[in-house]
């Protein structure tokens, strides 16, 4: 490409060589982008085609060429006897300085998307950070999950996948795999249900959507959440609409008695509550059943790490004392495979099921078919029972170690919340000084921790600190904490 500018009209024009046809075209693209973005300003009288000619190097034709392309094409415009002109056309650089946000509340835009989902789902995002101590919340250990035997019954799906006949798919899930949830849930859960029961969900997360969608309307409906509980959920209640509840947890669970009588959805975690760990006790299951009968509303169980109760007594899930259409139960394969997999599931009373089949086609119609074709037969053929007997036992070590390392490096300091089970655990700290210098100490030294007020929609009463030990093994514990501890500052800790 040759360069030559052209002085009058203070504009870089780049050109195919001398003998190139294109000529004529690439002046005509460059002046109409200029025009358009407003370099060339409407009104700006262009110079005489003899003059930019001879500026260019160009032969007067091929101006001619251009300018009459531009003139029918309405960028320019001419007056008999006082040359040519740029057209009255709108740049596009007026909106160029206009920031986004500015430019969003001039376009239909909601406001709750976004500002406020925004700001809460950020920090559920992946981080381009690897920290080298990573007590990410919420994560579980890949390294030992079977992928051989996933890769072999995916492979297997593949194949009867090309064979099958092509047909649509029904929303609420692959039959194979309803089935197979509805006999992995009464074994591992003690939760007698049928396949018609079941839908499959994009992960627990779109359960909570699907059921925000359907059983809410917007500024009417009350939904009680757990203080502190799982800021997503609270989302995307949020995002239909709901007026929300912030009900205090205490040592045996969400408290019942601060339900104000017109709530109707009432979400809980009472098998592992998140992310204090408690399990919500017998009186209070029962009592949070008769309110919800009592008062027409539903409960939405959450038991997103249901299958890693350890030791003391297991717990069964809430659903099982469902004395009829008032829980939905919320299953995800998240944490006992992982969470890319993307699959989740909602065992619901059959007054709502086709209400929530009919959102869940509107949202995305099915969830990908080959994914739950591989997950059927590796709950069905008894790899999820094995690799979830596994996982427990790393798991229960991990925990083991992290609370002996507490006590050892950090005594009063961070007590831990003694509850079995789980892959991750929260610690009381001493004093909110105590909360800040730890995070403070772990940021220094790249250690991955939560801390708890992060998950209170209001002000946290207490200070604490939130450890997941889904992805960081025993040796990595121990070294964490003990570099922890020599790292708080001293000053800032109590004598
Ligand atoms: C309390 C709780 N509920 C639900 C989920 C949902 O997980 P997913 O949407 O990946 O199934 C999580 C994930 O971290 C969680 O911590």
């Amino acid at each position: 490409l040759a360069f030559s500018k052209a002085p009058i009209l203070e504009l870089p024009i780049e050109l195919p060589p001398r003998r190139s046809r294109k000529r004529s075209r690439s002046l005509y693209l460059q002046l109409k982008e200029a025009i358009v973005d407003g370099r060339l300003r409407p009104g700006l009288s262009l110079p005489p085609t003899r003059t930019l000619a001879a500026a260019l190097g160009l032969s007067r034709n091929t101006i001619v060429a251009a300018y009459q392309a531009l003139l029918s094409d309405g960028y320019l415009s001419s007056r008999h006897g006082s040359g040519t002109y740029v057209a009255p056309v709108t740049p596009l650089t007026k909106f160029r300085g206009v920031k986004a946000v500015n430019a969003a509340r001039r376009h239909p835009s909601n406001r709750f998307w976004r500002s406020t989902a925004a700001s809460v789902s950020k920090a559920f995002r992946a981080s381009s950070q690897n920290p080298r101590f990573n007590f990410q919340v919420g994560m579980p250990d890949r390294t030992h999950f079977p992928f051989e035997t996933w890769r072999r019954l995916s492979a297997r799906a593949l194949r009867a996948f090309a064979r099958g006949p092509a047909t649509r798919m029904h929303p609420q899930g692959r039959t194979a795999l309803r089935e197979a949830i509805s006999k992995h849930v009464s074994y591992a859960r003690a939760l007698a249900c049928e396949a018609s029961d079941i839908l499959v969900t994009t992960g627990a997360q779109q359960a909570f959507d699907l059921l925000a969608r359907t059983l809410v309307t917007s500024g009417r409906t009350t939904v009680a959440l757990e203080e502190p509980g799982y800021p997503m959920l609270r989302t995307a209640f949020m995002a239909a609409g709901a007026r929300i509840a912030a009900i205090r947890v205490d040592e045996e669970g969400l408290i019942v008695d601060r339900l104000s009588k017109d709530t109707r959805v009432i979400c809980v975690t009472p098998s592992h509550q998140f992310p204090l760990g408690v399990v919500m006790s017998l009186s209070r299951r029962v009592a949070l059943l008769e309110f919800a009968r009592a008062r027409g509303a539903v409960i939405i169980e959450d038991d997103y790490d249901g299958e890693f109760r350890l030791g003391g007594h297991p717990v069964d899930a809430l659903k099982t004392l469902d004395p009829g259409g008032l829980v939905f139960f919320v299953g995800t394969f998240s944490k006992c495979l992982f969470p890319s997999v993307r699959l989740g599931f909602i065992v619901a009373p059959r007054w709502a099921m086709t209400q929530l089949v009919t959102a869940k086609q509107v949202t995305d119609f099915y969830s990908p078919v080959h994914a739950q074709d591989t997950l059927a037969p590796f709950i069905a053929e008894g790899h999820l029972a094995r690799h979830v007997r596994k996982m427990r036992r790393i798991y229960d070590e991990r925990r083991q170690v992290l609370c002996n390392s507490l006590e050892e490096c950090f005594g009063d300091l961070l007590q831990p919340i003694l509850v079995p089970g789980g892959m991750h655990l929260t610690a009381w700290a001493s004093s909110l000084a105590v909360e800040t210098a730890t995070l403070r100490a772990a940021t220094e030294r790249e250690i991955q921790l939560l801390p708890l007020s992060s998950l209170y929609s209001g002000r946290s009463p207490r200070p604490g600190i939130v450890f997941g030990y889904g992805v960081i093994d025993k040796q990595a514990i121990v070294e964490a904490l003990a570099l922890l501890r020599r790292s708080l500052d001293r000053k800032a800790l109590p004598d």
